[in-house]
């Protein structure tokens, strides 16, 4: 068994997977939604703090299967530097104590990974990755060859959802709140630019549409001022404009790309509107579409593990003494994930 631990940003959670089954045979995770909301995002020593309690807690409960632990995996990159070193001392000292192998994982590759947590494998896949901390296209042709397509250039889409919840007075985190008004608005009400749409450029920015989004609460006199529904129309009108400018780019993807399986990973891919929109685009191209089962969309340990068992056949193990936050290295489009 592979125990896999993710602390990168504010949810402490271990998993256990079974090397020869790939079933996850135990999952936790603690959120620290409710801590951060009256900041209304992550506080990085608050979370850090916060996982110094959880998950040694969490780690507790998974003492029964220590002796049939082969490996110990733990996410080192990309993400807060204070939460990822709470996961990676845990990993350390129980990769060191239990003379067993430690695994580095990226955080993006277990997002992607996520979707093969209760399904087989299967390459190759156009991945959108939309979270908190990231929005891109990957073109991923195996475990050793994930190829950035297009990456936004400033916010990431859970951000541009946090922060438009945040302007109206809403909590933490934004997309679902966001998601739950949008149902009862009025898409059309406000008139919000869809990001680049003039552009020939392959990319997504989000920072232009949150300020649109910041001129509309302000000319409706603020939050406090703002009624429900004018909370709803502005969630409907800001989701529809995210919608537009996904699919925009994405098409322009899919039109040179031939790669028959499309999925849309990470926190903001538990967006049911969203995922329809791609699903008649998917569609409309001839293209498969494929998502993580919702509880595994956002930050999780499970989606650790799976890639783990997978760098554990090909022995990617670092010395516990070696490990250490990798270095936030910029992600663009061209490089390898
Ligand atoms: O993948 P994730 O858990 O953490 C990162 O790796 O960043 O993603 C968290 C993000 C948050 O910004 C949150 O608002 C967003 O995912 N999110 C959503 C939805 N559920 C979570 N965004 C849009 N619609 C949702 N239903
Ligand atoms: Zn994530």
């Amino acid at each position: 068994m592979i125990l896999s631990i993710e602390s990168s940003c504010d949810d402490s959670s271990i998993a256990i997977t079974e090397i020869d089954t790939r079933k996850v045979l135990y999952h936790k995770k603690i959120s620290q939604e409710a801590e951060h909301a009256c900041y209304g995002g992550v506080v990085p020593e608050l979370a850090s703090r916060l996982h110094a309690v959880a998950l040694p807690n969490i780690l507790e409960e998974t003492k029964p299967y220590f002796d049939r632990l082969k490996a110990v995996a733990v996410t080192n990159q990309p993400g807060l530097g204070v939460t990822l070193l709470e996961g990676i001392a845990m990993a350390k000292t129980l990769a060191t104590l239990l003379h067993i192998p430690l695994i580095p994982v990226h955080h993006l590759k277990g997002h992607i990974y996520s979707l093969f947590i209760e399904k087989p494998t299967r390459f190759p896949l156009l991945v959108l990755l939309i979270s908190g901390g990231h929005t891109m296209v990957v073109r991923v042709e195996s475990f050793e060859k994930m190829e950035i397509l297009a990456t936004s250039m400033d916010d990431s889409v859970g951000e541009s959802f946090d922060k438009t919840a945040k302007m109206m007075g809403l909590g933490y985190p934004g997309g679902p709140i966001i998601e739950q008004l949008a149902k009862e608005g009025d898409e059309n009400r406000f008139d919000l630019p869809v990001p680049l749409r003039n552009s020939k450029l392959i990319a997504f920015s989000l920072s232009g549409l949150k300020n649109a989004v910041r001129l509309v609460v302000e000319k409706l006199g603020g939050a406090e001022a703002m009624s429900h529904q004018d909370k709803c129309d502005l969630a409907a009108s800001f989701q529809k404009a995210v919608k537009l400018h996904l699919l925009q780019k994405s098409k322009k993807i899919f039109k040179s790309e031939p790669i028959k399986d499309f999925a849309i990973v990470g926190g903001a891919s538990a967006n049911l509107y969203l995922r329809d929109a791609y699903e008649n685009l998917c569609r409309e191209f001839g293209k498969t579409m494929h998502t993580a089962p919702l509880e595994y969309c956002s930050d999780n340990a499970a989606m650790i593990g799976r890639y783990a068992l997978d760098a554990y056949e090909r022995k990617l193990f670092i010395d516990p003494n070696e490990i250490n936050i990798a270095s936030n290295r910029k992600l663009e489009t061209g490089q390898m994930l």
